[in-house]
C-alpha cells in the first residue's frame, strides 16, 4: 500500500516506516519537524536500502497538504504526528489543541477530498485515566484526563469515531499506546528527546550515559509491589510492527476498530533500574522523590483483542528493550547531532 505517515520522523514514526519498507509498502513521510530531525530518516534509507521521500509539512498548512494529495494516491494516513509532552501541554493548552486537533481536522478533511479514508491513529493509554480496571482492555470506559495533552487524544479519538460513524466509507483504527520505550536493534535510531527526558527510560540512558547525575524516582508509597509506578513498557520495534499489522485489518475493511498494543506486563521503576543493570552491567544511582502531580500507580493492559484481532503480539521482553535503549543512547550520546 502507498501509506502517508505524518510525525514519520519521531520516534515512534522512524521504527514504523522501518516495518513498513521492510513489508514492502510504499511511504512519503510528512513531518514538519517540530521535535525531529532528517537525519532520523536518513538512517532509515541506510537501514532499509530504500529511499524515503519526505514532505516537510505542517499538518496545519492545508495548501501543503493539498499538494501532497494532488501527487500522490494513498491507500492510507498512519497519523503520528502531534505535539506529546505532558507537562508543557499544561502550560501551553492552547498551542496542543490546536496542533494536535485543529492539525487532525485538517488532514482528514483533505484526506476525504482526495478520496482515502482510511487512517491509523495514534492514541494513547492515557484515554483510561485513572483506571477502572487492571489489567486494561478496550471495554474500560474512557476516563477524565488529567492533562491537556491527554484529552487531545481522548477528544481526537471521539472525533474519528463520529467522522466513522456519519461516514461509514472511513476506516478507523484507533491505537492505544502502553509505554514504547527501546529502539531499533542496530542503535542507528531512536527516541531523542529535547532538554532532560520526561519520560523513565530516556532519562535512566542519559543517567547511564553520563548526562545526567541521578534518577529521581517519583514516589515509593503507590499501592504496588515496591511503593513505585507500574507501567507496561513495549519495545518500540513491536510497536511498528502493530501498525503493519493495523494496516492489513485496513485493507480488510475495518470500519472502527480500537486496540491497546501493550505486552500485558506491568513493571514498577524499580524493576525497571534493576532490569537495565542486569541487561547492560551499568549501574543507575537514584534517589526517591515525591509523586509527580497526575501520575497513576498502576497502568497495564490486556493485549489480547490485538493479539486475536490483528495477530500481533509484542517479542521483546523487558532486558531487551533495556539493552536496545542503551545500545541506541551509548552510540548516540548526543542523539541524531
Ligand atoms: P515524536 O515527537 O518523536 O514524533 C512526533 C512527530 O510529529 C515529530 O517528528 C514532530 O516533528 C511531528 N509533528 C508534530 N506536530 C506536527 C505538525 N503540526 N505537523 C507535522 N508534523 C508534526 O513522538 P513519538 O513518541 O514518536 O509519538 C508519536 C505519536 O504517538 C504522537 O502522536 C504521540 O502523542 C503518540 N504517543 C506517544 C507515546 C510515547 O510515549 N512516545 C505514547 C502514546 C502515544
Ligand atoms: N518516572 C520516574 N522518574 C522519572 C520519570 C518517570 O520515577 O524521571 C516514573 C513515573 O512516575 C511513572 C513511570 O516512571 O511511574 C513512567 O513514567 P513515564 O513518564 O515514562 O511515562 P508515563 O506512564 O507517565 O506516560 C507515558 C507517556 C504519555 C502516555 C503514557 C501512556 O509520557 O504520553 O505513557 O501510558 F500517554
Amino acid at each position: 500500500m502507498k501509506v502517508l505517515v505524518t510525525g514519520g520522523a519521531g520516534f515512534i514514526g522512524s521504527h514504523t516506516v522501518v516495518e513498513l519498507l521492510d513489508a514492502g509498502h510504499e511511504v512519503v513521510v510528512y513531518d514538519n519537524l517540530s521535535n525531529s530531525c532528517e537525519e532520523s530518516l536518513k538512517r532509515v534509507e541506510e537501514l532499509t536500502g530504500k529511499q524515503v521521500p519526505f514532505v516537510k509539512g505542517d499538518i496545519l498548512d492545508r495548501e501543503c497538504l493539498e499538494e501532497v494529495f494532488s501527487k500522490d494516491s494513498f491507500s492510507c494516513c498512519i497519523h503520528f504526528a502531534g505535539l506529546k509532552a505532558v507537562g508543557e501541554s499544561v502550560e501551553k493548552p492552547w498551542e496542543y489543541y490546536h496542533n494536535n486537533i485543529a492539525g487532525t481536522l485538517i488532514l482528514t478533511d483533505v484526506m476525504r477530498k482526495h478520496g482515502c479514508k482510511n487512517i491509523i491513529f495514534s492514541s494513547s493509554a492515557t484515554v483510561y485515566g485513572e483506571p477502572a480496571e487492571i489489567p486494561i482492555t478496550e471495554n474500560c470506559p474512557k476516563a477524565p484526563c488529567t492533562n491537556p495533552y491527554g484529552w487531545t487524544k481522548s477528544m481526537l479519538e471521539q472525533i474519528l469515531t463520529d467522522m466513522q460513524k456519519a461516514d461509514p466509507e472511513w476506516n478507523v483504527i484507533l491505537l492505544r499506546y502502553f509505554n514504547p520505550i527501546g529502539a531499533h536493534k542496530s542503535g542507528r535510531i531512536g527516541e531523542n528527546p529535547n532538554g532532560i527526558p520526561n519520560n523513565l527510560m530516556p532519562y535512566i540512558t542519559q543517567v547511564a550515559v553520563g548526562k545526567l547525575k541521578e534518577l529521581g524516582v517519583f514516589g515509593n508509597d503507590y499501592d504496588t509491589k515496591d511503593g513505585t509506578g507500574v507501567r507496561d513498557y513495549i519495545h518500540v520495534v513491536d510497536l511498528a510492527a502493530g501498525h503493519v499489522k493495523a494496516l492489513k485489518k485496513i485493507e480488510e475493511k475495518a470500519g472502527l476498530c480500537v486496540y491497546n498494543l501493550g505486552t500485558g506486563h506491568g513493571y514498577s521503576v524499580l524493576e525497571i533500574v534493576k532490569n537495565f543493570e542486569e541487561a547492560t552491567g551499568v549501574r543507575i544511582p537514584y534517589v526517591i522523590k515525591p509523586r509527580r502531580s497526575g501520575d497513576i500507580a498502576v497502568n497495564y493492559c490486556d493485549p489480547s483483542k490485538a493479539r486475536e484481532e490483528l495477530g500481533w503480539e509484542a517479542k521483546n521482553g523487558i532486558r531487551e528493550m533495556c539493552a536496545d535503549s542503551w545500545n541506541w543512547q551509548k552510540n548516540n550520546p548526543n542523539g541524531y547531532e
